[in-house]
């Protein structure tokens, strides 16, 4: 049922940063000696580079820079900011959390802070979290953060993974509105989360099995195995989102997906029956860069000027746990 009292928490600002160093997928291949080629790669995944974090940043720094743009993007100050959630899979440390010391870089002098780990569904898990908070009143103006040094915890001689990932962050500004029935209902319609714990194993981080020298493990994936799972999970996702909010395909503006494969991604406009363009992609340039890929996106998108006003915008993504869920918005 809907209630014409509920608050939107609204899209205010969006923002990005991707690391100055760019790899392609040959000068991947050469550096660690890898049996791959660019046609390979762009082919099965659609991924032609990847940018990847300098030696002394942390998904912290990262982080901070997308958040900052987003601020300014939005017109708010840092002070006016009571809440941030970081969706981050290569965290700073086991603690502090990440969100804590981009308070601190940002000079957020209140609030609270934490992380939130669903792999790569963190942004939209992320942005469920920071909705209800919203809309329950603990807060009022919140950043979401995606942010990955996911380059940190691969494994360099494992084709089948380290091709895929890159480093970025993305960040959001939400801020209270008055909600549907207002003059401006504008916002976060609803978002769906889901995970399943018996296909831990699929996608993971392996702590154990690591090679010497990468402390905090390494990603093991079963791809195909993933691949499988991916269209059929995200399309029920986005199907139930728009059900619960009395829309249907027809109305969605914007596919903004997590950005794994072109493949999968280009499934799913199908399933919509969105046209290409309709389809954010950003997976060629930036491949996988896990919690941040969704917000990155739309922070390209709104500020080349694609996604506008009013605006309804379908997030969905899936990732290690599985996890996976979608979000919608008008923008
Ligand atoms: N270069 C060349 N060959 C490669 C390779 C690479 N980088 N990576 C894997 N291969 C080889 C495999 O070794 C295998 O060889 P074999 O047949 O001799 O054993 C062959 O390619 C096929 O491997 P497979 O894993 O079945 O390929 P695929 O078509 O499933 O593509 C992925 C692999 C990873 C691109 C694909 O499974 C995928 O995208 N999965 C989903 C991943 C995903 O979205 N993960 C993130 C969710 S957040």
């Amino acid at each position: 049922m809907r209630n014409s009292s509920v608050r939107r928490s609204q899209i205010i600002g969006t923002g990005g940063y991707l690391p100055t160093m760019v790899l392609s997928n040959d000068a991947l291949a050469a550096a660690y000696g890898l049996d791959t080629t660019d046609a390979w790669i762009t082919e099965r995944t659609g991924i032609r580079q990847r940018h990847v974090a300098a030696p002394d940043e942390l998904a912290s720094d990262l982080g901070a820079a997308a958040a900052r743009e987003a601020l300014a993007q939005a017109g708010v100050d840092a002070s006016e900011v009571d809440l941030i959630i970081v969706a981050t899979a290569t965290p700073d440390s086991g603690f502090p959390a990440t969100a804590v010391r981009i308070q601190q870089k940002l000079g957020v002098p209140g609030g609270f802070a934490f992380d939130v780990a669903a792999a790569c569904t963190g942004f939209v898990y992320a942005l469920g979290v920071a909705d209800s908070l919203i809309r329950t009143g603990a807060a009022r103006t919140a950043l979401v953060i995606g942010a990955e040094v996911f380059t940190r915890i691969l494994d360099w001689t494992d084709r089948g993974t380290c091709v895929l990932f890159g480093d970025g962050a993305g960040a959001v500004v939400l801020r209270a509105g008055d909600g549907e029935g207002s003059a401006d209902d504008r916002g976060v319609l609803g978002t769906h989360l889901h995970s399943d714990g018996r296909f831990g194993d699929l996608l993971h981080v392996d702590i154990a099995g690591a090679p010497a020298g990468s402390p905090q493990g390494v990603v093991r994936m079963a791809g195909r195995e993933v691949f499988r799972h991916a269209v059929g999970k995200l399309a029920a996702a986005v199907d139930e989102a728009l059900v619960a909010a009395g829309l249907t395909h027809e109305d969605v503006n914007w596919l903004v997906p997590h950005q794994a494969n072109l493949r999968i991604i280009e499934a799913m406009g199908r399933k919509l029956h969105l046209a290409p363009e309709r389809v954010v992609v950003t997976v060629d340039r930036h491949a996988n860069t896990s919690a941040a890929s969704i917000p990155l996106a739309l922070a390209e998108a709104t500020r080349d000027g694609r996604i506008k006003t009013g605006d309804l915008v379908v997030m969905e993504a899936i990732g290690g746990g599985l996890t996976w869920g979608a979000a919608l918005a008008r923008f």
